[in-house]
């Protein structure tokens, strides 16, 4: 019964999609487990790209079933979208399973996440406005919708009234909006009702049987490690749980199912919104890795903040999540520097720190300490194995493999499916 989970160790967009898609060939299920229209994946096939943000990336594999689990965020407009965008580009998405137990975003969800962006001004968290953070509010408030709600009408009006009661006098009396209307959102969100009906499943049983008939499942987690509300750069995160232990929860599975817990790590670092980033860049090397790494947002088409490896994250990626593997991307982007800063430890109030500080204020006063190591100018996007690579870019990577504290496993080399070095194999 082997149960993979796959995520990000550092702030998202480490390149997920590309290893979720790659490994969607030889897994029978790809399931999401938190997170929703947020996360933004992209994967390339051939001459083909998709840019996820709801569905699973084993969609694109015909043998594998796409799963959104319970612990997942559905904008249903979001998610038909998204299907139909794929049904137009001959792609089957009629395996499909949505939990009944996962949470809906409402447009009113929506509405809070953006106005209370606004409302913090400059301490806002920079959020990807699609009502992720509110419908988890909500969840934990126990006013949330959840997917079965829309196949009882009467519970749903009395749910969104419950859930309006007290928004509507936050909206109309503290941020000066218009009342929203119990009537719109019942009516909106039970025309979705049908078309999403064919996928609706107990999604726990689904994953759970397969594993007991052996069956190989990976769980996809949206965003990574330093954006988790608990282990994250809180507040500076998103409201879920990428790290492992969220595919426990957000799937409905037990922790002694899962057999390997793969962390996707990128040759450098990026990140989008606010917060702290150590090894941010402001200079042309930033840039530059802006640039050849492609470093711009998927769902929000924001420019990702770029700077160096830092592998006091890498290290602390491999303990909270307990990883067994790396799959490190994007190799290829660093290609050209005739020397490449790695951040191996950091320096807080004049002391060295070789772990990630839990105390928030240490966090945002960390100083990258960097070690230097020598770079390589061979094109390395033809690499098929790890001794085709240059020796500098073998270093870079066996460096970087001691300081992380996990086997690397594969590395991206570019970012086609098959523009991947397999050094040992997930399964
Ligand atoms: P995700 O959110 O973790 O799935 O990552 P994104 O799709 O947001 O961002 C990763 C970007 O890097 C995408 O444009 C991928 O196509 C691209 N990518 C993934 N792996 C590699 C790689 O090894 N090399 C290069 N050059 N690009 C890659
Ligand atoms: P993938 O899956 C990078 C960031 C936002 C913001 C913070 C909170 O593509 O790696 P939210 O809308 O979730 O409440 O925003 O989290 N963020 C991401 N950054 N990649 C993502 O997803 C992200 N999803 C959310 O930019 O800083
Ligand atoms: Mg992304």
């Amino acid at each position: 019964m082997p149960a993979l989970v796959l995520l990000g160790a550092q702030w998202g967009d480490e390149g997920k999609g590309k290893a979720t898609d790659l490994l969607g060939g030889s897994v029978d299920y790809v399931v999401r487990y938190q997170g929703g229209n947020n996360a933004g994946h992209t994967v390339v096939v051939g001459d083909q790209k998709y840019a996820l943000h709801l569905l699973p990336s084993g969609i694109l594999s015909p043998g594998c079933t796409p799963v959104i689990g319970n612990g997942v965020v559905v904008d249903p407009s979001v998610l038909l979208s998204e299907l139909s965008g794929l049904n137009e580009r001959g792609v089957d998405t009629s395996k499909l399973l949505l939990s009944g137990n996962a949470h809906i975003i409402t447009p009113y969800n929506v509405t809070v996440d953006k106005v209370t962006e606004r409302f913090l001004g400059k301490r806002k968290i920079g959020t990807t406005g699609r009502g992720i953070g509110p419908t988890y509010a909500d969840k934990i408030n126990r006013v949330g919708i959840r997917v079965q709600d829309l196949y009882d009408e009467s519970i749903l009006t009395q749910k969104v009234e419950a859930a309006l009661d007290v928004k509507n006098q936050v909206l109309t009396k503290l941020y000066n909006r218009r009342a929203i209307a119990v009537d719109q959102v019942v009516e909106e969100l039970l025309g979705y009702a049908d078309q999403l009906a064919p996928f609706v499943a107990d999604t726990v049983l689904v994953i759970n049987k397969a594993l007991e008939n052996d069956q190989v499942v990976l769980f996809e987690g949206g965003q990574g490690t330093l954006l988790d509300i608990d282990h994250g750069t809180y507040p500076f995160v998103t409201s879920s749980n990428p790290t492992a232990g969220g595919a426990c929860t957000g799937a409905g599975v037990g922790p002694t199912k899962i057999s390997r817990v793969i962390g996707i790590l990128k040759a450098y670092t990026t990140r989008v919104g606010a917060g702290p980033f150590p090894t941010e860049l402001f200079d042309a090397d930033g840039e530059a890795l802006r640039r050849i790494g492609g470093e711009r947002g998927v769902t929000t088409g924001r420019d990702r903040r770029c700077g160096w490896f830092d592998a006091v994250i890498a290290r602390y990626a491999t303990r909270v999540n307990g990883l067994t593997d790396f799959f490190l991307t994007k190799l290829d982007v660093l290609t050209g520097w005739e020397e490449i800063p790695v951040c191996v430890a950091y320096e807080i109030d004049g002391k060295r720190v070789e772990e990630l500080p839990y105390s928030q204020s240490d966090f945002h006063h960390a100083k990258p300490i960097y070690e230097t190591l020598p770079g390589w100018s061979e094109d390395i996007t033809k690499a098929k194995s790890f001794t085709d690579l240059p020796k500098n870019a073998r270093d870079y990577v066996k460096a970087l493999e001691e300081m992380s504290g996990a086997p690397i496993s594969a590395i991206g080399v570019g970012p086609g499916r098959d523009e991947t070095i397999q050094i040992n194999s997930f399964l």
